[in-house]
């Protein structure tokens, strides 16, 4: 495969020959088609936000207070966006954030995502709350790179068996996601009096799980089903984790472990000293705690404070290369896009899946060339201008 910003000649030759791209390749203009062809109902679950949606559109205008100030005349020729991030080799610093019932999008939900992620080389990160178990994931997913996402449910024996499950299919890393122990107010989804799991959705992987099994009678079937999605409404999350609880997951998962929504530098500290190896600057894309700093502005005191000891990653609000340079120049090691991928599906299953991740990667090379950089070694904070304007001096 060529560079990812070929993907431009590509569309330009194919041009030639009267044929133009069947999704826009601004992604921001996806949302507005999905809403066109999604149900109500689901496009209301993965455009929805927690509460006024204030975070969610915090997110956003976060990323507009910083600017890029490009340099010339610097050999950006043969540019490498290419890394190694928990221990996964990337063709670039982005990945797929863990996104639950997939199937309410696409048919082929997750299984389409982990095909496409495949493709083209990105990490697929697995949540717990996926559509499809995460062995039928993992046989789409094939030899792609695939992180599996934890949420950690009251029952022990059932968490360890999820995980242990996740290990046995290649998941590489664990991402233990911290600010979803109970669902937030959710307007969108309330109005409509809309939660997939109560239908049956988003629950497969606790459905064919042997200790959620025993714990519901056996396997699930319609003598079951109600009693078992009691059983995971009871067990989804557990509001008394404490940082004593992380030993569990050390115990019980021997590869990288990355805490997802961690927002405040003394809790990436914390983090550190549980002997976690990475934190997830994450607000869950403003899902949970309306009226939350935007995730991007709580980016830099993370940095500080853990970068040199443990990998930070970013998400929350990113829609273009630009986005993703800027976080990425801020320090975080890495970027899981969230929303955009989903739209993807929605319009277009895998394919849908594969432009929106080929438009990522081609903007941000090109995002990285034009502004004077010929790899992630010169995105530093140096490169960028706040809302005062002021920007570094040096090379
Ligand atoms: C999510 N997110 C999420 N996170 C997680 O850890 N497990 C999950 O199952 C889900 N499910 C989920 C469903 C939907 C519909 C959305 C939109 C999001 C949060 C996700 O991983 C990520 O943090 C955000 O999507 C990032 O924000 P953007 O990129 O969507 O703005």
């Amino acid at each position: 495969m060529g560079s990812p910003a070929d993907f431009q000649n590509e569309i330009y030759l194919k041009g030639l020959g009267d044929v133009v791209p069947e999704l826009p390749t601004d992604l921001t203009r996806l949302e507005g088609l999905a809403e066109e062809r999604l149900s109500a109902k689901a496009y209301g679950y993965v455009a929805g936000a927690a509460g006024s949606e204030h975070t969610a559109r915090a997110n956003r205008e976060a990323f507009d207070r910083w600017r890029i100030v490009p340099r010339m005349l610097r050999d950006v020729g043969g540019c490498d966006l290419a890394t190694r991030v928990l221990g996964t080799d990337m063709p670039a610093p982005v990945l797929l954030a863990p996104i639950g019932v997939q199937a309410i999008f696409h048919p082929d939900g997750e299984l389409a995502v982990a095909r496409a992620a495949a493709g083209t080389g990105l990490t697929t990160v697995l949540s717990t709350a996926a559509s499809y178990a995460m062995e039928e994931v993992a046989a789409a997913n094939g030899d792609g790179p695939r992180w599996y996402q934890l949420y950690w449910p009251k029952d022990r024996e059932l968490a360890a068996s999820l995980i242990g499950r996740a290990k046995a299919a290649g998941y590489t890393a664990l991402v233990v996601t911290l600010d979803t122990f109970t669902l937030a107010w959710r307007p969108r989804d309330l109005d409509q009096a809309y939660l997939p799991f109560l239908r049956g959705i988003g629950v497969a992987n606790y459905f064919s799980d042997p200790v959620f099994q025993e714990a519901v009678g056996g396997p699930v079937d319609a003598s079951n089903r109600d009693a078992a999605l009691m059983h995971w409404v009871a067990n989804f999350g557990d509001p008394t984790l404490t940082w004593d609880d992380l030993g569990f997951l050390r115990e019980h998962w021997d590869g990288p472990i990355a805490l997802k929504g961690i927002q405040h530098p003394d809790d990436a500290r914390r983090a550190v000293d549980a002997g976690m190896d990475g934190v997830i600057v994450s607000n869950h894309g403003g899902r949970q705690l309306d009226g939350a700093i935007a995730s991007l502005d709580a980016l830099p005191g993370v940095v500080d404070a853990v970068g040199d000891q443990a990998t930070v990653l970013f998400d929350s609000g990113v829609r273009t290369g630009a986005d993703i340079a800027k976080a990425l120049a801020i320090g975080a090691k890495a970027v899981l896009v969230g929303r955009p991928y989903i739209y993807g599906l929605a319009l277009g299953g895998e394919a849908g899946v594969r432009h929106v991740v080929r438009c990522l990667l081609a903007e941000l090379e090109l995002t990285v060339t034009l502004s004077g950089h010929a790899g992630l070694d010169g995105l530093t904070r140096e490169i960028l201008a706040t809302g005062d304007i002021r920007h570094g001096s040096s090379g």
